[in-house]
């Protein structure tokens, strides 16, 4: 992938870190989904007081674009950390975001795992989530 466009999503993610509601966890993460029309999809975490309802800014992200009707995705930058550190963990999805990303993604969809915009690792999907139950083992 073209190294300007990974910062410029490395830029955006770290920018939805600011905004993230983290009152329980403190754990702000940031995403920045590209899809293959070339538009930037931003996502935040948003938790809440009753827990479960928290969800992560990658599928923020993605359900900001498939509720535009936008379904194709070439990549997604991650950006995580503790909101009172200026050190940034490698943030990995969980299991249910990966699970969202096998439904609309290839098998050559990368994820970005960022700790700024000269440290990062790039992954496919295959890599981060082998053997994925997905929309073909139920339509072949
Ligand atoms: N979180 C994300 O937003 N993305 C991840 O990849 C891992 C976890 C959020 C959920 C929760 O708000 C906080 O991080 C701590 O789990």
């Amino acid at each position: 992938m073209d190294e300007k466009i990974i910062k410029d999503l490395i830029s955006k993610a770290a920018g939805m870190r600011k905004i993230s509601y983290t009152p329980y966890s403190k754990f702000n993460v940031g995403a920045a989904l590209l899809a293959k029309n070339g538009k930037v999809y931003t996502g935040c975490n948003i938790e809440n007081a009753s827990y479960t309802p928290t969800i992560c800014a990658e599928r923020t992200a993605f359900f900001k674009a498939v509720s535009e009707n936008v379904r194709e995705f070439t990549a997604i930058v991650i950006m995580g950390g503790h909101a009172d550190s200026d050190e940034l963990e490698y943030c990995f999805p969980c299991g249910v975001c990966r699970q969202v990303m096998s439904e609309f993604c290839d098998d050559d969809f990368n994820i970005i795992i960022a700790k700024s915009e000269d440290d990062y690792k790039v992954y496919t999907l295959p890599e981060i989530l082998p053997e994925r139950f997905g929309p073909k083992d139920l339509f072949g």
